[in-house]
């Protein structure tokens, strides 16, 4: 019934396009921060309806249609979330607020959903192999070895953040990466909840009740999570480092909106769920381990990682014991390839976040320690008149690319929220698939955007 490629033939869904190609919250904003939860700059302008009809591959997850996709999709899930405003609304807030939900605006979303879902999720289906025969027990030795596995080797993030010339700024990177799920932590699962499903609803309820910090607000676990942020300096407003979240992580985040939203998708929600319960306390434990060791002690508030380092476990086991089990018991084993299918697609998808955060590290480090030069900085006569305050929106490139500054000032960042000073004469070399983002600081500048000159082979 919603074909994608011949609602775009058919350009059914060409006005809605058009709609949030020029809706206000959508627009472009003008500096690195987002002030507001409900601006969500999404600049579709460039791409055309047609992008919907060629699903992204893990191949093509790191490029700039990629990001701005999943950005569209990850607003659309996000118009179910409510935010409120910290203080008073002032009027623009009151503009915002009725601006992102407004009615019209969460339709036009909302009918570019299924075609947005079928271009950012097609790639699980051909990555994962959920191939049996399955019984509860091969199932259980099967969670049981991936994760024993998994706990076998120390996290490579944790390595890495602490191996990083700029610690503090990697760990912080990777706090922005986790954010556009922790900040409303199990709201995937409160709309897995709406419905009468038997006993495992109430199991599915003793879980959520945890993660929503049994009604005591300093308890929730989006609130400890704020804790973090502020204790190690960063904003807790929502969407705050909005622009620095990468494809990886948004896709992470609304793939658990997908499978809580589409209710057949159920079952493969259980085996995800169980998934991320059950890696969560080795991780957690290093991560917290991490943050005092990179900003010291007393400097970090680590309660939302300790925290799930004990409650995971008995989610987990929850999990299994609570959900999985008396599901198949119930409607036999034929419910298991979708299980297996949604621990598969949180592994896949806790790699490739991985991958994506390590590479963005590896780039944000060499701009800082200004090893990521070009070998030639290209040709400046193509510099183009930019004045000061131009901003160069946080975006993917799709290959390598030079970012060359023939005069006056420029601030580079790759999302360690710290930018660096470019000047006349000086460039920066960016890896394909890696995000940056730039500014024009003094008086205005001359800047060359480009592909990087192939590398010469000796
Ligand atoms: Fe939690
Ligand atoms: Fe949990």
């Amino acid at each position: 019934m919603f074909d994608t490629r011949q609602l775009v033939a058919a350009e059914t869904l060409a006005p809605f396009w058009k709609g949030l190609q020029s809706s206000a919250p959508y627009r472009p904003a003008a500096d690195w921060l987002i002030s507001s939860p409900y601006h969500r700059p999404t600049d579709l302008s460039g791409l055309s309806i047609e992008a919907l009809a060629e699903p992204v591959r893990l191949e093509t997850l790191f490029t700039q249609r990629s990001l701005l996709l999943n950005r569209l999709l990850f607003n659309v899930y996000e118009q179910n979330n409510l935010y409120l405003p910290t203080e008073r609304f002032s009027e623009e807030d009151t503009r915002a607020f009725h601006g992102f939900y407004e009615p019209g605006f969460v339709a036009a979303n909302a009918v570019m959903r299924p075609a947005l879902e079928n271009t950012c999720f097609d790639f699980l289906s051909r990555e994962l192999s959920v191939q049996g025969p399955w019984t509860v027990e091969t199932l259980e030795a099967y969670c049981t070895e991936r994760l024993r596995a998994y706990e076998a080797s120390p996290s490579e993030t944790c390595r890495r953040v602490q191996a990083s010339d700029c610690p503090q700024e990697a760990a912080r990177l990777f706090l922005l990466q986790v954010a556009p799920d922790f900040i409303s932590e199990a709201s995937q699962m409160a709309r897995a909840l709406p419905g009468n499903f038997g006993p495992v609803h109430s199991e599915l309820m003793k879980i959520f009740i945890d993660e929503f910090g049994y009604g005591v607000h300093p308890k929730k676990h989006s609130t400890l999570f704020e804790k973090t942020l502020e204790s190690v300096g960063l904003s807790s407003r929502v969407h705050t480092y909005y622009y620095w979240y990468l494809p990886s992580s948004l896709v992470m985040t609304s793939y658990f909106h997908w499978i809580t939203s589409h209710k057949p998708r159920w079952f493969e929600y259980v085996g995800a769920l169980y998934w991320i319960e059950a890696v969560v306390p080795h991780f957690n434990r290093q991560y917290s381990k991490l943050l005092k060791a990179v900003f010291g002690r007393d400097g970090v508030d680590t309660l939302y990682f300790d925290e799930h380092v004990g409650i995971d476990i008995h989610h987990r086991r929850m999990a299994f014991d609570k959900l999985i089990r008396p599901m198949v018991q119930l409607y036999g084993e034929s419910v298991i390839p979708a299980m297996v299918r949604g621990i598969e697609a949180s592994r896949l998808l806790g790699d490739v976040a991985e991958r994506d955060f390590l590479a963005q590290m590896d780039f944000c480090d060499a701009l800082h320690s200004g090893q990521a030069t070009p070998a030639s900085p290209g040709d400046l006569s193509r510099a183009e008149e930019r004045p000061r305050g131009y901003f160069l929106e946080p975006q993917v490139c799709d290959r390598d690319t030079v970012l060359a500054v023939a005069q006056g000032e420029v601030e580079v960042d790759g999302g360690y929220l710290r930018p660096r000073v470019l000047k006349a004469g000086e460039a920066l070399q960016v890896p394909a698939g890696r995000m940056v983002g730039a500014r024009v600081v003094g008086e205005g500048a001359r800047l060359f955007v480009g592909a990087a000159p192939p590398a010469v082979r000796g």
